[in-house]
């Protein structure tokens, strides 16, 4: 029998890419997107898709229910992965702006994830993977919203997994670095929307933010370490297919650098390398 996944935010990038390689896989992808425009987008490559807004729970459950009431009631995973990034440094953070970010990134998943919880320990099995980012491992200037988000994220998760030890539903992190997708251009958007850079203490730096956000795609790919969504797609199978999964898989050079720095250097040496970092990315 397939194996049903959920998959959010697959308009485009990792979950889209990721739920086209499961569904090849052979895997029964449920594939959500927030737009009905990218629904239908979905359903015409073949997915069985469906609306899912993580910043409604009306959505959540409307679409998990869709989604069990075609899999007789069973799920075998659910691959967390709709998000954005709300750059702009901590201070112009509105109060907001900053919980609409933890609305999408963390709250919404963490709703999902619950409603999931029951149907996976009524069935005695379950893989919860969740996209998380290097940036819930590390912080860089500019990014404290989504970095907050992520952190949250790794929180909840570690604790999840400590209180499902025993059980044989598993919770893996996924920590990918730079990845093709629109998540800059997205990021860019929320920039603009919602950072008053002409009136904040960081006016200057932020037209180097606006230069380095507004790049094409085609300028971004030649960024170095900058790899595909099918670098995801390979943790994601085998978040799925081991008898032991990992807590943690790291995709990307940037996130095994920082994933080892984190751990030997100090606080105060740590942000010197990462102060260097943010500082020649936003000379
Ligand atoms: N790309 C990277 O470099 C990178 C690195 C580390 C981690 N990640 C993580 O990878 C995941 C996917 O991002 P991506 O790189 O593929 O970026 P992306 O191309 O911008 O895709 C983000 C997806 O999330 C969806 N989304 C946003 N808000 C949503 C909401 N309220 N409800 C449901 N879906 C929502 C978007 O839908 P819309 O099209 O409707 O906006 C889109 O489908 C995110 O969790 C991100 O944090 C990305």
């Amino acid at each position: 029998m397939q194996k049903a996944v959920l998959i959010t935010g697959c308009s485009t990038g990792i979950g889209l890419r990721v739920a086209s390689d499961l569904k090849q896989r052979g895997y029964r992808v449920f594939a959500t997107a927030r737009k009905p425009s990218d629904v239908d987008m979905l359903a015409n490559q073949g997915f069985e898709a469906t609306q899912l807004d993580l910043d409604s729970s009306e959505s959540i459950s409307t679409a998990l229910e869709w989604v069990l009431a075609r899999s007789g009631g069973e799920l075998y995973a659910l691959f967390n992965n709709g998000a954005y990034g709300q750059p702009g440094a901590v201070e112009d953070l509105s109060r907001d702006v900053l919980r609409q970010q933890f609305e999408t990134n963390v709250f919404g998943w963490h709703e999902l994830t619950c409603k999931v919880l029951p149907v996976m320990r009524k069935q005695g099995y379950g893989r919860i993977i969740h996209n998380s980012s290097v940036l819930g491992l590390i912080t860089l200037k500019y990014r404290g919203a989504y970095n907050a988000s992520k952190f949250a994220l790794e929180g909840l998760s570690d604790t999840l997994r400590q209180e499902l030890a025993g059980t044989a539903i598993q919770v893996s992190l996924i920590e990918p670095g730079p990845i093709e997708s629109q998540f800059r251009k997205n990021a860019y958007q929320k920039f603009q929307e919602n950072i008053d850079s002409n009136n904040s203490a960081h006016k200057e730096v932020y037209a180097a933010v606006n230069a380095r956000l507004s790049k094409t795609d085609i300028e971004r790919q030649r960024d170095p370490f900058t790899l595909g969504p099918e670098a995801v797609t390979k943790c994601v199978i085998h978040a799925l297919e081991s008898k032991r999964p990992k807590p943690r898989y790291y995709v990307t050079v940037p996130t095994y650098l920082f994933g080892f720095l984190r751990r030997v250097l100090s606080t105060r040496l740590l942000d010197k390398v990462l102060l260097k970092i943010s500082d020649d990315e936003n000379k």
